[in-house]
């Protein structure tokens, strides 16, 4: 691949500049959260029939940590019932939460920012027993299909994958997108980053249930933004691609499928008004059309092949099965200061580091810590790499609470991973998509830290951050992208 120009007005760095937190732009923050206009959280469609979706296959019980880091289970047939296993656990309703006062939140399998939900899920189904091939939208209200556009879905998957095999090959592949809105109306332009983080928390789940069966999946952003939106009948703008995800491509070699010669037609089924105060950010539009590919040759430009993994396999610190896992999930909101073990800690970052099968084939996602309570290791600062290297000493509460935008969790919790990503050396290589490559990666290491503490028995919480000043702090050019607190 050639070098990228990334020079001072490359735009993906401008977004991620005018969205940072700092001590100063939190404090002299004027937004007003308009309550009596919150976007809905669930997407209908009130002209098409629901599909219930069948009772899902049995739990495999594989250990949550080892399928985090993507080994496989035992093969499993990719039928009706175990494509419910993997949609309900990945991202359907875990439990609704009264709200005096307000609308219930329909709390997910997933961690996401704010609660607010901005993540859509599609099904492109080859066929099978019970669903006939075609273009679906999943819904996690009522756990049902409803087809969008009949036929084999995956002549356009190719075309707008830049021919990458695996979407030609998979008997399904699930397409997650964003509605910027739902997360703006809160956050503002930095909701955007949302978009990617939220996905990430979906895909740690969908890849580990995924691997759990037995079926091979990768991360696929190497695709035609337009072709893709179009496919599922969204406009790129208040609702754009974020990702496709191809699953079980490995199993039955069909690779006959021949690339569409045309992008699909437009297809609009009406659906039900967000809300009455819609608006977009112009930083989000620019931002997601400067990371944005326009030809299938541009997607096939991107695609990298997976990164070879030089890694030992991570020793498995616990045994408890991904299913399980996934339902006792839930964010802690408050940390004791009871230590955790140093192998429960570096297990987790081992197996949230392991191989990723996906598209951009490097590892854009560097781990660094505060260290509070790990028995084994002395308090203080650390950057994660084969080894923790200390780089500072000392207890450092206080200062990992101020990081984590002055939140008591930051502080409290045990140890607190910082996310890294070296934004420059991505899109020197890789170009302005590595800024949607890196803001992902970092969620799906995000959603694994969170699987990988629960089967310890832990408790995680994502956090965000100030920006420069956790730059500062670990003496790095890397920009911080997710935190992640854990803890009893
Ligand atoms: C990317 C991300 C960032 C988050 N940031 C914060 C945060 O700054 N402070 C906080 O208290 N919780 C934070 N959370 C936790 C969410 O509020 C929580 O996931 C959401 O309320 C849903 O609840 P649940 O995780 O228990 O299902 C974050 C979660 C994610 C995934």
């Amino acid at each position: 691949m050639t070098e990228h120009d990334t020079g001072p007005g490359y735009q993906p760095f401008r977004y991620h500049e005018l969205t940072k937190h700092s001590p100063v732009s939190v404090r002299s923050g004027s937004h007003r959260i308009d309550w009596s206009d919150q976007p809905e959280p669930f997407k209908s469609y009130p002209d098409l029939s629901p599909i219930p979706l069948p009772d899902r296959s049995r739990d495999t019980g594989f250990p949550a940590m080892r399928a985090a880091s993507q080994q496989l289970g035992e093969p499993r047939d990719l039928d009706l019932p175990e494509l419910a296993r993997l949609l309900v656990l990945s991202a359907g309703v875990r439990r609704v939460r009264s709200n005096p006062g307000g609308k219930p939140v329909y709390l997910r399998t997933y961690a996401c920012a704010g609660a607010l939900y901005p993540i859509e899920v599609y099904v492109a189904c080859a066929g099978m027993e019970g669903l006939e091939a075609g273009l679906y939208h999943y819904s996690p209200l009522d756990d049902a299909l409803r087809l969008l556009r009949p036929g084999d879905p995956r002549p356009y998957l190719l075309r707008a994958g830049g021919e990458r095999p695996s979407p030609g090959r998979a008997p399904v592949t699930v397409i997650l997108t964003g509605i910027p809105w739902r997360t703006n109306w809160k956050y503002r332009a930095r909701g955007y980053r949302h978009l990617y983080w939220d996905s990430g928390m979906i895909l740690a789940n969908l890849l580990a249930l995924s691997a759990s069966g037995g079926h091979s999946s990768e991360v696929v952003l190497g695709f035609v933004d337009h072709e893709l939106d179009t496919l599922v009948g969204i406009d790129g703008r208040s609702e754009m691609s974020i990702c496709m995800v191809p699953i079980g491509y490995g199993e039955d070699g069909t690779s006959r499928i021949v690339a569409a010669a045309s992008p699909a037609s437009p297809i609009d089924h009406p659906t039900a008004k967000l809300s009455s105060r819609q608006r977009e950010y112009d930083e989000v539009v620019e931002a997601h059309r400067q990371t944005g590919l326009r030809s299938p040759a541009e997607a096939r430009f991107w695609q990298q092949a997976p990164y070879p993994n030089d890694a030992p396999v991570p020793p498995n610190v616990a045994l408890t099965g991904i299913e399980k896992v996934i339902r006792r999930r839930g964010s802690k909101r408050e940390f004791t200061h009871e230590p955790v073990l140093r192998e429960e800690l570096e297990g987790i970052i081992a197996h949230s580091t392991y191989e990723l099968n996906c598209d951009w084939g490097r590892r854009l996602t560097q781990v660094a810590l505060i260290a509070n309570a790990v028995e084994g290791l002395k308090p203080g600062a650390y950057a994660a790499g084969w080894d923790l290297e200390q780089i500072a000493s000392g207890n450092l509460r206080q200062k990992a609470r101020f990081l984590c935008l002055e939140q008591d969790l930051g502080g409290d919790a045990a140890a607190t991973l910082f996310l890294l990503s070296n934004l420059q050396d991505a899109a020197s290589t890789l170009g302005p998509r590595s800024y949607r490559a890196a803001q992902l990666n970092a969620g799906i290491v995000a959603g694994r830290m969170y699987l990988c503490a629960y089967a310890c028995g832990l408790g995680a919480t994502g956090l965000t951050f100030y920006d420069d000043e956790v730059r500062r702090f670990f003496q790095t050019e890397a920009e911080p992208m997710l935190v992640v607190a854990l803890g009893h």
